[in-house]
């Protein structure tokens, strides 16, 4: 069974190689009535687009090109279909990887299973993250349906190498994370870790990092008994993103060490509603969302296309060598790995919501679709640079 789709009602197929002629996807399951254009799909795309600062140099556009599936500019119930064309592609920079597999990525597994002769060695193929530009264009679908529920969801870079947030965060100043270089969500952060992006670059190195994603308000009782719990459904979208290496929710790892009294979440009455005292669960519960803020994390690697010399074997002598990987690289992936997280986490809860009822599976009233559009018009708003939501 090949494995390029995901999600079992809202069900996102995505294509494309990186240095083919585009990338796309197609979503199946998005009921109709839900306003939708190519600017919205955009809005989200510009936070993975590279060619921006501290992010790989690789110039595309990244311009979404709808085929299907929306007539003036609301969804018709049809599947999605939206490409984005690569038009920065030069692989002569791959000329070296076609015979030195990089350490550190997909090469050598690849060739392994489909064959040297098989083997898309341009830009990394099918392993490289510009696959992920599908997941982000489906994940701006999904938040937007989301919205039906007054579900909002962004995420934040907590640590990048060895320097992490060590303090509170508020949801707004998560939403403003979308607009810093390197996805901080406090201005010392940012400073902090735009250091250590120059000091990697200048090295010929890379950084890992930890990035946090947080949905306000998700639909209660999401999550299906007993294989399909929220926390096995969001790992398993998370974990297939290139380069995570972990996953964890609320207390996360830490919990294990920690006793039975200091890790049980009280129940109390908050705002007249039962809930818990400090959400250590993240959210979720017996495999459920439980109406907390949901909270995931999880680890992305350092970027493993460095320039710094590292060894490898020559597939044409199988004599072993060295290989310093040139062309435009991250050089840390987490940075845009932030907005391909919180669509993953998007696209997880939206099939949820359809498959516990609480979104319709067929079309939106009129004035279910108007009620969408504002709350995304001010969730767009609500994004905005740190400096301009201190004023
Ligand atoms: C947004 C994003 C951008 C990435 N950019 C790069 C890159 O520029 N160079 C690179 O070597 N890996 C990059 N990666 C990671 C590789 O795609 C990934 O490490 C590789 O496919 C091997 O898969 P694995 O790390 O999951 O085992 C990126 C990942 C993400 C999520």
């Amino acid at each position: 069974m090949p494995g390029n789709s995901f999600g079992k009602l809202f069900r996102v197929t995505t294509f494309g190689e990186s240095h083919g002629p585009a990338v796309g996807v197609v979503i199946d399951g998005v009921p109709a009535g839900l306003p939708l254009t190519v600017e919205d799909i955009k809005f989200e795309l510009e936070f993975r687009r590279p060619g921006r600062l501290y992010v790989s140099g690789r110039r595309e556009k990244d311009e979404p090109e709808i085929l299907s599936g929306i007539f003036n500019n609301r969804t018709t119930g049809s599947p999605i279909a939206v490409i984005v064309r690569n038009t920065d592609v030069v692989s002569s920079f791959y000329e070296e990887i076609r015979y030195k597999p990089r350490p550190g990525h997909a090469d050598l597994p690849f060739i392994m299973k489909y064959g040297y002769e098989n083997w898309d060695y341009r830009g990394g193929g099918r392993a490289s993250a510009r696959e992920t530009v599908g997941r982000v264009i489906a994940g701006a679908v999904a938040k937007k349906l989301l919205m039906l529920a007054d579900t909002w969801i962004a995420g934040h870079l907590r640590s990048l190498g060895p320097e992490e947030l060590n303090e509170e965060v508020t949801f707004e100043e998560v939403l403003c994370s979308k607009y810093s270089p390197v996805r901080a969500s406090k201005k010392v952060l940012e400073e902090k870790y735009e250091a250590l992006i120059k000091k990697a670059t200048q090295e010929g190195d890379s950084y890992g990092g930890i990035a946090e994603v947080i949905t306000k308000n998700p639909p209660i009782g999401l999550g299906e008994p007993v294989f399909d719990k929220m926390k096995a459904e969001l790992a398993k979208a998370i974990m297939s993103i290139p380069a995570v290496t972990g996953f964890e929710y609320g207390l996360g790892f830490m919990v294990s060490k920690m006793k039975g009294s200091e890790a049980n979440d009280e129940i109390i009455r908050k705002d007249n509603k039962i809930g818990w005292k400090y959400n250590y669960a993240g959210g979720i519960l017996g495999g459920l969302t439980n109406g907390e803020d949901l909270i995931v994390r999880c680890a992305f690697k350092p970027t493993s296309s460095i320039r710094k010399p590292q060894k490898t074997i020559d597939l044409r002598n199988l004599e072993e060598t060295y290989i310093s990987v040139i062309g435009r690289h991250d050089p840390a992936v987490a940075i845009r790995g932030v907005t391909v997280v919180e669509s993953m986490v998007a696209l997880t809860l939206v099939d949820h919501a359809m498959r516990a009822g609480v979104i319709p599976l067929v079309k939106l009233t009129e004035e279910q679709g108007n009620i969408v559009q504002q709350r995304w018009e001010r969730y767009v708003r609500s994004c905005k640079p740190m400096e301009e939501s201190q004023l």
